[in-house]
């Protein structure tokens, strides 16, 4: 058994980071899925659900099928996500779910991993109150779960194994790309920013990039299954190389990536600290880098964006803000907002309101802040009632909803490029894709474009989507 320690998660180690290529093998024993299902809930981010298309491979690289609900499956593995109090709780609420289901199929086998493993309190409490959990993994070992499925089965004991400490990087793994047009692609795992309300560091351990030629191999492998579209994917993506070159950064690399004949790369999440001009410069040259960034600026208000240890503050936010928009015009810059975060008086929060009525994003994720066990925030005085946070909330979604709206109604009656990845889950009649700019459209369209970038005019707008119908040069559109 080995359980996590927060106090390790915070060290930041001088050990090089080792790239291991022959670790993941699959023998012919390991295969114990044979006539067996599994069933994979993801809570959380891009990281979390790519690293279920890690997991999904895994297991039917061990002949386990995919089930088509929980109920059905012989396999439960819940993918955790720890970055706020009701990610928590909604994992246990799910736990009293499958407990029960445990109870009628004693044989199922139920698995915890992810984010929420990682943490020293969660994993104790498996541990101790929940012992018919069979698995137990965190976020540096998921390529060893043949082995930990293995052994819990072997030894029909309770198997925790959740390193502290990030392990090496291990290539060649495989995945299950849960979008045939669309893949993500990590660049770099962890971080090392350390904003104190976030938990991320801690979970995920230092950061730690990919090498490039292993990147962008992985990328022309996914060009020639027919991939259409690429996001780069990391904590802090424009942090990339920091830890592993002298001289060759994200803009490097996304330019590297941009001269593949690739149609659409995008890339997440950025870090406002670490964007570069020369970022701004690659994205505007190249046509194939998608017009649209995720920007966290968490608060409008220097005194809680030092408390958060951001680094940047409101008016340099804005003036990379609009350095952005003045290279690239037609972006699409969306950001996330914490309210309520300790010592945010109603002074500071109109600041955020402030920040918002200048920058007028095209969407915004907000959140009410949630202190996390062992980061700095979560021992800082929070006076700010939980009826005011709400109430802040509120006020901030509702200027939010009406400049996404704002930003959608520009595009009414213009003709913009779609990829459609497929049929809509609410009409069979009408296709749905994201633009460059990644705003939903629903189109009505010829179903044979599925998997291609079309035309689509835009006929109506909403707050969250766009409607739309395919764009034919020289047809008569009435
Ligand atoms: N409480 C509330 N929101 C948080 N986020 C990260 N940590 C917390 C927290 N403790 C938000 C930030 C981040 C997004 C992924 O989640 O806005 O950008
Ligand atoms: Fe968390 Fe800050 Fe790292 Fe983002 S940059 S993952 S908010 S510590």
């Amino acid at each position: 058994m080995v359980l996590p320690n927060i106090n390790e998660a915070k060290k930041r180690t001088k050990n090089k980071v080792k790239f291991i290529y022959d670790e993941y093998n699959i023998t012919s024993d390991m295969k114990i899925g044979t006539g067996k299902t599994y069933y994979i809930k993801t809570y959380g981010c891009q990281m979390n659900e790519h690293d279920t298309e890690l997991l999904s491979a895994i297991l039917e690289d061990m002949n386990f099928t995919k089930a088509n609900n929980m109920e059905n499956a012989d396999l439960i593995l819940l993918n955790t996500c720890a970055i706020r109090e009701n990610a928590h709780n909604k994992v246990f609420g799910m736990l009293g779910r499958i407990k029960h289901l445990k109870e009628t199929k004693k044989d199922i086998i139920v698995g915890l991993c992810g984010c929420m493993a990682q943490e020293e309190s969660v994993a104790l409490n498996i541990k101790n109150k929940y012992k018919w959990v069979d698995l137990v993994f965190g976020t540096h070992n998921i390529h060893k779960l043949p082995d930990l499925l293995i052994e819990s089965q072997n030894k029909k004991h309770q198997e925790i194994e959740v390193y502290s400490i990030e392990g090496d990087i291990i290539e060649n793994l495989p995945y299950k790309r849960a979008n045939k047009y669309k893949a993500w692609v990590n660049i770099m795992y962890g971080c090392d920013k350390f904003c104190t309300y976030c938990i991320v560091p801690y979970t995920r351990g230092k950061q730690r990039s990919r090498k490039k030629e292993d990147i962008l191999k992985e990328i022309n492998d996914l060009i020639k299954d027919g991939v259409q579209e690429i996001t780069l994917l990391g904590q802090n993506v424009n942090a990339y190389g920091k830890d592993l070159y002298d001289d060759y950064k994200m803009e490097n690399l996304l330019e590297d990536v941009a001269k593949i004949n690739i149609p659409r790369i995008r890339f997440v999440t950025s870090h406002p600290w670490d964007f570069t001009d020369n970022m701004i410069e690659v994205i505007a040259k190249y046509k194939n880098v998608m017009p649209f960034i995720h920007l966290p600026v968490q608060s409008g208000s220097n005194k809680i964006l030092k408390l958060m240890g951001r680094r940047y503050t409101k008016e340099e936010y804005i003036t990379l803000f609009n350095k952005i928009k003045e290279k690239i015009p037609n972006a699409s810059i969306t950001t996330d907002i914490i309210v309520g975060f300790p010592g945010e008086t109603e002074e500071d929060f109109n600041e955020t309101i402030e920040l918002v009525n200048t920058c007028k994003f095209d969407l915004a994720y907000t959140f009410i802040y949630s202190p996390r066990e062992g980061t700095p925030a979560s021992k800082m005085e929070d006076k700010v009632s939980i009826e005011e946070k709400s109430h802040r909330l509120e006020t901030l979604n509702e200027l939010i909803n009406k400049y996404a709206k704002k930003s959608n109604d520009k595009l009414l009656n213009k003709i913009v490029p779609v990829l459609i990845e497929g049929i809509s889950e609410k009409n069979d009649n009408i296709l749905t894709g994201y633009t460059d700019t990644n705003k939903l459209v629903n189109v009505v369209g010829d179903k044979d474009n599925i998997g291609k970038i079309i035309d689509v005019k835009i006929t109506d707008v909403k707050t969250w989507s766009l409607d739309g119908e395919e764009y034919i040069k020289n047809k008569c559109h009435n």
